[in-house]
């Protein structure tokens, strides 16, 4: 059975921290599908749309195109997973504080799906302190987003704030 991985989140927007988790889970699994969840609740910038655009054109600008699957979803990530064949949630911890969060969420996951297994992934020391609300934030006050973002992301924030 072909070992497929499913990398969930708001990405609002898509950051150089996912883009590395993104890589490093490259080299663990043969097939790994971005999930793109609609996440309503935490009123993304962003629609879905322009977030998965967002992530198909950032894969091509660091040279991905056509490893990773880019898809959204609106329902409990498991089922997402369950859907899509998956074997393996893959999630970035980038400070020990994200562990809190990532722990329920493993956790309840395990409680819904047991034949899911969560796998954590710590990017880059570079990206340890990255978020997508800090580069939102940085954008909006007009300040240089160019080494968190890919430049396809850093232009659609540009025209996000100008309007
Ligand atoms: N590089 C940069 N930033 C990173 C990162 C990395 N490697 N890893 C995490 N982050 C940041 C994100 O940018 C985000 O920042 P922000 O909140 O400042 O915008 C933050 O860490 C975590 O956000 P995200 O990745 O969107 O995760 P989340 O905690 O919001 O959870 C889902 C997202 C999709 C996994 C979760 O909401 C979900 O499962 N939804 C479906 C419904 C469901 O099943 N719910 C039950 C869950 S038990």
């Amino acid at each position: 059975m072909i070992k497929r991985a499913i990398y969930p989140g708001t990405f609002d927007p898509v950051t150089l921290g996912h883009l590395d988790i993104v890589k490093r889970g490259l080299e663990l699994f043969p097939e790994l599908i971005v999930g793109i969840a609609e996440n309503p609740k935490k009123k993304p910038l962003f629609s879905i749309e322009e977030r998965k655009e967002m992530f198909i054109e950032s894969l091509k600008e660091i040279g991905l195109n056509g490893k990773v699957k880019v898809k959204t979803f609106n329902t409990l990530l498991v089922e997402f997973a369950k859907r899509e064949g998956a074997v393996a949630i893959l999630r970035g911890i980038r400070i020990v504080s994200d562990m809190d969060h990532e722990f329920t969420m493993a956790s309840l996951n395990r409680k819904l799906y047991p034949e899911i297994e969560t796998v954590f992934l710590m990017p880059s020391d570079d990206y340890a302190y990255l978020s997508s609300s800090a580069v939102r934030e940085i954008a909006f006050y007009g300040g240089d987003v160019s080494q968190f973002v890919t430049p396809f992301v850093e232009r659609k924030l540009k025209e996000k704030f100008r309007r």
